[in-house]
């Protein structure tokens, strides 16, 4: 365990307010995005099909790099007060620059008009464009900048952490697996960081020789790259950057959760052998992306199915019976933290279900590109890792005793969570009627009943996410009446400390 300073202490709570606080400005700010977005599928509003993708496109990248950079800040505070010394200007140094990366992506999309979606399909940001190829570059250069960034805390975290521990496979766990037993008690949260996080390195480093590429292109046009090449490489980044945000929450849960429940919740050697599998199915599980690209080769087509399976077993289950057996007959107190983990693994559990049908080839080859596929990646982002966030950020921002007391943000959550399914559910009903994703609205479409169907499907998104803004406005009224309480005093005890 790392004793710091009180003043070095502040120092940390500061950094993870400033997070929160910014994660709690910008999260709504890209819900209002998709708030449009389904008012123009539903045809009340005309945004034009130009401003629908760049919408879209901000959207997407921009909920992705937030939620990967506030999952990595809050493991980051907790290892630094917790399980190794960091250093906290580096932290500053990493929040500096995503703000920098979102704000010039922020640009590219708003002004410039950059509308190529997340995934940049190749030759897409080149070919039929209607932005400039400057918007194109800045986009770019904002993903490196995020980039950047990440991988400098990253390596930070990590190597700061092998010191600590005594070397990377120790980080592992494979001293677990060794004669003689262990010497010292691996913390899951410091394994599961470098689980998450050292994958991270792969895609990161991935996705920028993919970025660098694209860069070139803008100045030497006559470059033309195997547009298989560049699907791999930028569903392969995509993939596991939304994967591992994921299982950077679960760190804290493991961490967090026996301080609610008065139970141990330690490594052992299924707990280190499944997370050391997930390190493996993490870099491939995303070959099911490419299932209707058919001239992947077939029998890496096998291998994403066989591994999208697997990759469910390891961490998810063990995670989630962990989960459980924590909160059996625990005489818990449901405050809005365990609240929100639960939550949280619920909509894992949810989301991760439908993406194991959906990763099955044969249900894949009707449900691709219909609305089955942001709804299950809505249910486990949306309702798993925005309800871990909303759960950490309670607890840093309460004292165990607000928040036994503490009403407000119970109810908020509650309503979030009804709001925020049945607002998922109308992307499921929509995928089972075969109505496409992507799409600016269905007016388009030649069958009548489609159209109509996705219309009202939209429509109906549309009150819920209304319903969505009341909890927000509930759950940040709970929160920032803490925050403004302690403005002078970011030293506070956090909640069960
Ligand atoms: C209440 C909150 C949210 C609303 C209202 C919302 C709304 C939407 C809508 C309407 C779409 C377009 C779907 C289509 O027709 O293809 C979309 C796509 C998307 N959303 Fe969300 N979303 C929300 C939360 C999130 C969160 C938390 C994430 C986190 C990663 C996220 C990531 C994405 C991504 C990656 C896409 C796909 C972009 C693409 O196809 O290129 N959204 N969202």
């Amino acid at each position: 365990m790392t004793e710091l300073s009180p003043a070095e202490k502040k120092k940390e709570r500061k950094l993870i307010v400033i997070w929160s606080v910014t994660f709690l400005v910008l999260f709504p700010f890209l819900v209002v995005l998709g708030y449009m977005m389904r008012l123009n599928q539903a045809e009340r509003i005309h945004l034009g099909m130009d401003t629908f993708y760049t919408l879209l496109t901000l959207h997407g990248l921009g909920m992705a790099g937030i939620l990967f950079s506030i999952s990595f800040a809050a493991l980051w505070y907790l290892i630094a007060t917790r399980y190794a010394r960091l250093k906290t200007g580096i932290g500053y140094f990493v929040y500096a620059l995503i703000v920098i990366g979102f704000s010039l992506l922020a640009f590219a999309t708003l002004v410039g008009k950059f509308g190529a979606g997340w995934y940049v399909l190749y030759p897409l940001p080149f070919k039929g464009t209607f932005w400039a190829p400057w918007a194109t570059g800045l986009a770019c250069a904002s993903l490196l900048t995020m980039g950047v960034a990440w991988l400098v805390g990253i390596i930070h975290v990590v190597s700061n952490l092998a010191r600590e521990y005594g070397g990377f496979t120790n980080l592992l766990g494979w001293q677990y697996f060794k004669k003689g037993g262990v010497k010292r008690e691996l913390p899951p949260v410091v394994m599961i960081t470098t689980i998450s996080t050292v994958p991270g390195v792969i895609a990161f480093l991935t996705g920028a020789v993919m970025l660098v590429m694209y860069v070139l292109q803008i100045f030497e046009p006559t470059l033309n790259y195997d547009p298989l090449l560049m699907k791999n490489m930028v569903m392969f980044f995509g993939h596991t950057l939304v994967n591992i945000t994921l299982y950077c929450c679960t760190g804290w849960v493991y961490c967090l959760l026996p301080e609610f429940t008065g139970r141990p919740w330690k490594s052992d050697k299924i707990v280190v052998l499944s997370w050391n599998a997930t390190f493996i199915f993490i870099l491939f599980a995303y070959f099911h992306h490419l299932y209707m690209d058919f001239a992947q080769p077939v029998a890496l087509q096998y291998a994403g199915q066989f591994i999208s399976y697997l990759s469910a077993v390891p961490a998810t289950a063990v995670t989630l019976f962990g989960l459980l057996a924590q909160l059996y007959h625990s005489k818990i107190k449901w405050s809005a933290v365990p609240l929100s983990f639960l939550a949280g693994g619920a909509g894992w559990a949810i989301g991760g279900f439908a993406a194991v049908v959906d990763s099955t080839i044969a249900v894949n080859t009707v449900l691709h590109n219909t609305t089955w596929v942001p709804a299950h990646f809505h249910t486990y982002m949306l309702m798993g890792v925005v309800f871990f966030i909303f759960g950490f950020i309670f607890y840093i921002s309460h004292t165990k005793e607000e928040l036994d007391k503490d009403i407000l943000g119970r109810v908020g959550l509650w309503i979030f969570a009804i709001s925020g399914h049945s607002f998922i559910a109308t992307f499921y009903r929509g995928g089972l009627r075969s109505i496409p994703r992507r799409y600016s609205d269905y007016s388009g479409i030649p069958i009548e009943h489609v159209h109509q169907t996705g219309m009202f499907l939209a429509f109906m998104a549309v009150i819920f996410i209304t319903i969505i803004f009341v909890a927000l406005v509930i759950i940040y009224t709970a929160l920032f009446k803490k925050f403004a309480k302690r403005r002078h005093a970011l030293v506070m005890e956090p909640a069960a400390a």
